[in-house]
């Protein structure tokens, strides 16, 4: 038996103290696109997203909002549930830090760390920003407030201490010997300077709140919530059985997505957590950048968050995936503005893959009886477009391996424009009293390139790619039956528009 290749994604676990904005969903679609991707090319994936839903961010909205913590956190990560579902996503698993199988493996983690004299008990005196849920020194702040902007409050606790000083070579090694840890290239170098610069021990305890996973063995304190959050990645694997199928099978292929906002958190601390319990970190971390809105950061005081789900209520679920992705490289920061939208929705998908897929399939509907046309022998333009379809599969694992999701939408496009091209240039319309057997060789050729087109941008546009491989009758859309050219005769169903131009109501 052929074992599959495995792969692990997983977006962060997104905090519970507010509603979710595209920020969110853009890590959910890029993990999403992946997976589809990878599932596509027969890969055994495990797809893991969640909420975070303690700490003191989450208690103090709690407390805002008039109600106990817990009934908080079940009413607001049903928002990101539901999010997911609107957005088609399809996650193997949804976890909460607040379920039992999290808070016994934080604890597995913590015992850990207690064993083998990672974890040491003392005070802390310093910033402390409750935004970030981060730890910050006199010198970090700028105009007294955190780097990130975020107001700091001065925290004097008892504290547990993880060793961090005493990891610094040990990650420095690390990301020497795994080059492709840290993705992209700029972020690796930006993590290695600031190890470089020195680490100090990180508080992994509070005492002046109680909404956390309790400390084993003194229960006046409750775990950081970043060591109780990040344990999420292997909680869902079956931690602290690290014999267990989806442990062994998935941790050695695992890929945390984050923005960059949270890297120190997944490129230091995790690895570091990790290694100090004797376990392996991750092997990729890839960190993308930031969404603003009308080129404003997004912010609750100034109420400008895109909502995810009005946004898809509006142009559909596979525009909005289709243009976070492909309007920024990944990695890059990106502006998201109404008319953006409505441009790259017109340009790429209206005009240019609607108008394909719907001129030649209402055409061979009604000229070629409603079934895939005969071909006879083939010019060296038919022979051109075809190649340049049938080069996709390998230029698109390139990009994909390098989280490059508007290169992948980009190489797909320029078939789709060659496409739109050959339409014009061969005018398969003229030939219907001429030569009407060319006609149908050049309609074989354009239904063919749709369909090796339509099967790649399934991870992008799954409706609309599911609609299209419906219209040419296609049954099987794994990447194995790529080569399996349609066939003449078979009957097709009434072609239906898939990207209606969008137009501004007056
Ligand atoms: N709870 C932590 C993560 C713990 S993972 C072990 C957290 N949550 S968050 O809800 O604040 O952010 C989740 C993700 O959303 C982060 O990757 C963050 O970068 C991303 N984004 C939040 N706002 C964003 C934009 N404006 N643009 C793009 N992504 C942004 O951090």
């Amino acid at each position: 038996m052929v074992t599959k290749k495995s792969f692990y994604i997983t977006t962060p676990i997104y905090y519970v103290n507010d509603a979710p904005h595209i920020g969110h969903a853009y890590t959910t679609l890029a993990c999403d696109t992946m997976a589809r991707y990878k599932r596509l090319n027969d890969y055994d994936v495990k797809f893991l997203t969640g909420t975070d839903e303690h700490g003191q961010k989450v208690d103090k909205a709690a407390a805002a909002a008039g109600m106990d913590p817990k009934a908080f956190v079940d009413k607001v990560s049903q928002t990101f549930v539901h999010l997911a579902k609107e957005m088609a996503v399809i996650n193997d698993d949804f976890i909460r830090t607040t379920e039992p199988r999290h808070i016994k493996a934080a604890q597995h983690l913590w015992n850990e760390l207690i064993k083998r004299g990672e974890i040491y008990l003392g005070g802390y005196a310093g910033w402390y920003a409750v935004r970030d849920e981060a730890f910050y020194v006199e010198s970090d702040l700028i105009d007294g407030k955190a780097p990130t902007g975020a107001p700091v409050e001065w925290v004097t606790e008892p504290s547990y201490f993880f060793k961090l000083s005493a990891w610094q070579d040990k990650l420095l090694e690390f990301y020497e010997q795994n080059p492709d840890f840290i993705q992209p290239e700029s972020r690796r170098n930006e993590v290695i300077s600031f190890v470089k610069g020195g680490l100090l021990d990180l508080s992994v305890s509070r005492t002046s709140f109680k909404w956390g996973v309790p400390v084993p063995n003194d229960p006046d304190h409750v775990m950081y919530v970043w060591l109780d959050a990040l344990t999420n990645y292997i909680t869902a694997l079956g931690y602290p059985d690290t014999n267990s199928d989806d442990y062994q099978k998935f941790w050695p292929e695992s890929v945390h997505v984050v923005g960059k906002d949270i890297l120190r958190f997944h490129a230091v601390y995790w690895p570091a957590f990790m290694m100090a319990a004797g376990l392996t970190p991750p092997k990729k971390i890839y960190a993308h950048g930031w969404w603003t809105v009308d080129g404003v950061k997004m912010s609750k005081s100034l109420g400008n968050a895109i909502n995810p789900i009005e946004l898809i209520d509006t142009f559909g679920l596979d525009a909005v995936r289709y243009f976070l992705l492909r309007e920024v490289s990944f990695g890059q920061d990106g502006d998201f503005s109404r008319q953006a939208m409505i441009n790259r929705y017109n340009s790429d998908l209206a005009n240019a893959y609607g108008n394909l897929v719907q001129r030649v399939l209402s055409f061979i509907y009604k000229q070629c009886e409603g079934k895939v046309p005969e071909h006879g022998e083939l010019t060296v333009s038919d022979q051109a477009l075809l190649t340049e379809a049938e080069a996709l599969p390998p230029l698109l694992e390139k990009d994909m391996d390098h989280f490059a999701f508007h290169k992948y939408a980009e190489h797909i496009w320029q078939v789709i424009f060659k496409a739109n091209q050959y339409v014009d240039d061969q005018k398969p319309w003229g030939l219907k009293v001429t030569d009407p057997a060319r006609m149908q060789t050049i309609l074989y050729i354009l239904a063919e390139t749709i369909r090796k087109i339509a099967f790649m941008t399934q991870p992008i546009l799954p409706i609309a790619s599911a609609q299209i491989l419906d219209q040419l009758a296609v049954k099987n859309r794994d990447l194995e039956a790529f080569s399996e050219a349609l066939k003449p005769g078979t009957l097709l169903p009434e072609p239906k528009g898939v990207f209606p131009r969008w137009q501004e109501a007056k």
